[in-house]
């Protein structure tokens, strides 16, 4: 069942009617959801009509509708890739067995904790966010940052549906928690770190919808082939959501760098920042932070929990069926690189032990695509800089490498020279004021803020003057 059903009060294609116990929960959840909704997602935006695009069905073609909304209006639901007759678990132990539909009891409470992890960070990312519209540089701006925010509470949706589907009281205990948790409360935070940093600026938000946003890419990547068959295809749904995201973040950093660059040619001799841009130098340092902080969501090297959790089945590696042969991988082994008394040593760990190193391996190559990218922008207006990516041990709070000290090639280095360049490589307090002074909402159909270039094109084939938010 691909299509989606929007007669009823929560869309879906799972055939929820079929199940009036389900589908009692989940109503009553809903307005606890819409109340989460008014009190922490964007403020003062309610009643205005934004264009956005809505899914109408999860077949691969053309599943997005376009047309304007009001935010509190849009149809969250729940969608599931369609079933596919005869899925087999692609790795692990039971590699081959039939994928489960129904949650096995002895791994109730692994998949229960990977569900609520995973949804913690979908309401998270919205209450980061939720000031940003008051300082949007133009309407398709304002109206990709809504866009985002309704996603990521679908994507609250597409776990909590499993929650209460799959996990009976325990789950709906989880599905409530997670609209009481906030970000960056100090008594409820939300449950991993980069989630409870503030979002104060557009620089910041473009770093996270690139680099934070890319990490939900392997997260869901290696959810997508987990056994539990309810999760890989809500994932893989979750997933086509998740590009625009991506494209969101890398685009609208990529403007920034244009606009820079473009300043820097008009003005040879004169500091970007004096004309109202943001240099390439401060770009450098955001990137560091978010990049840094984004790494350290894989969590530790060395994980007897992640070689649980392929072993069992719950949680593979990205493009597990199409980038590996050896599904099992009991044999074998991943070197890692570990710090003995102030030095670099390899090791060889067992293969299944560094699953987490080796996401956190795929995802920082894919982080490097982004980097390529806005290279190609410098060096199309003849500025002689690159960007480049933090090496995966500099600034770690999570993992082996944390409470050492390296710089960003990744060299050992003592913390009194850490706290001397430290200031150079990652944004001050000055920084972040100066980037929050750039701030300044630009609201007019076709007007760009001065920090930042207009895109090439506009969304969905409309021109890039379109009225995308009605204010
Ligand atoms: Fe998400
Ligand atoms: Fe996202």
């Amino acid at each position: 069942m691909a299509s989606i059903d929007y007669s009823q009060k929560i869309p879906n294609n799972v055939d929820l009617a079929s199940d009036k116990r389900l589908q009692r929960a989940l109503e009553k959840w809903q307005p606890s959801y819409l109340k989460w909704w008014h009190e922490m997602g964007p403020t003062d935006f309610e009643t205005k009509e934004i264009y956005l695009r809505t899914a109408v069905s999860v077949e691969s073609d053309g599943w997005a509708h376009f047309g304007y909304v009001s935010m509190p209006e849009y149809r969250w639901g729940v969608f599931l890739e369609p079933l596919q007759n005869d899925r087999r678990i692609p790795f692990g132990d039971a590699y081959g067995k039939p994928a489960w539909q129904d949650v096995p009891g002895e791994y109730r409470t692994d998949l229960r904790r990977l569900i609520v992890t995973q949804a913690d960070t979908e309401p998270a990312s919205v209450e980061q966010q939720r000031l940003l519209g008051h300082t949007a540089p133009s309407l398709y701006d304002l109206r990709n940052l809504f866009q985002v925010n309704v996603e990521e509470g679908r994507h609250l949706w597409a776990m909590v549906y499993l929650l209460h589907r799959y996990f009976g009281k325990d789950g709906r205990n989880e599905a409530e928690e997670l609209l009481e948790r906030r970000s960056g409360n100090p008594d409820r935070p939300r449950i991993l770190g980069t989630f409870n940093e503030p979002i104060n600026t557009w620089l910041d938000f473009f770093c996270f919808a690139m680099f934070t946003d890319r990490d939900g890419k392997f997260q869901l990547l290696a959810l997508a082939e987990s056994g539990f068959d309810p999760l890989a295809r809500t994932c893989r749904f979750m997933l086509t959501e998740e590009a625009h995201h991506l494209f969101v973040g890398q685009t609208g950093l990529g403007r920034v760098i244009q606009r820079t660059c473009e300043v820097m040619n008009a003005h040879p001799d004169a500091q970007p920042r004096e004309h109202g841009a943001i240099s390439l130098e401060l770009m450098q340092k955001y990137i560091n932070f978010w990049v840094s902080s984004s790494t350290d969501l894989y969590g530790s090297e060395v994980s007897s929990n992640a070689a649980n959790y392929f072993a069992t089945g719950l949680k593979g590696r990205a493009y597990e069926e199409k980038a590996y042969q050896d599904h099992v991988a009991l044999e074998g082994s991943y070197s890692i690189e570990k710090i003995v008394a102030g030095e670099i040593v390899k090791e060889e760990v067992p293969l299944r032990n560094a699953m987490n190193e080796i996401l956190r391996t795929d995802y920082l190559i894919d982080n490097q695509k982004g980097v390529d990218y806005w290279n190609k922008i410098v060096k199309r207006h003849g500025i002689d800089f690159e960007f480049k990516l933090p090496h995966r041990r500099f600034n770690r709070q999570i993992g082996m490498y944390t409470g050492a000290f390296f710089d960003l090639d990744g060299k050992p280095i003592d913390e009194h020279t850490w706290n001397q360049k430290k200031a150079g490589w990652l944004p001050t307090e000055r920084d972040r004021e100066f980037v929050l002074s750039l701030m300044q909402p630009c609201r007019e159909p076709g007007k760009f803020a001065a920090w930042i270039a207009p895109p090439n094109k506009g969304l969905n084939g409309q021109p890039v003057d379109f009225e995308y938010v009605k204010l």
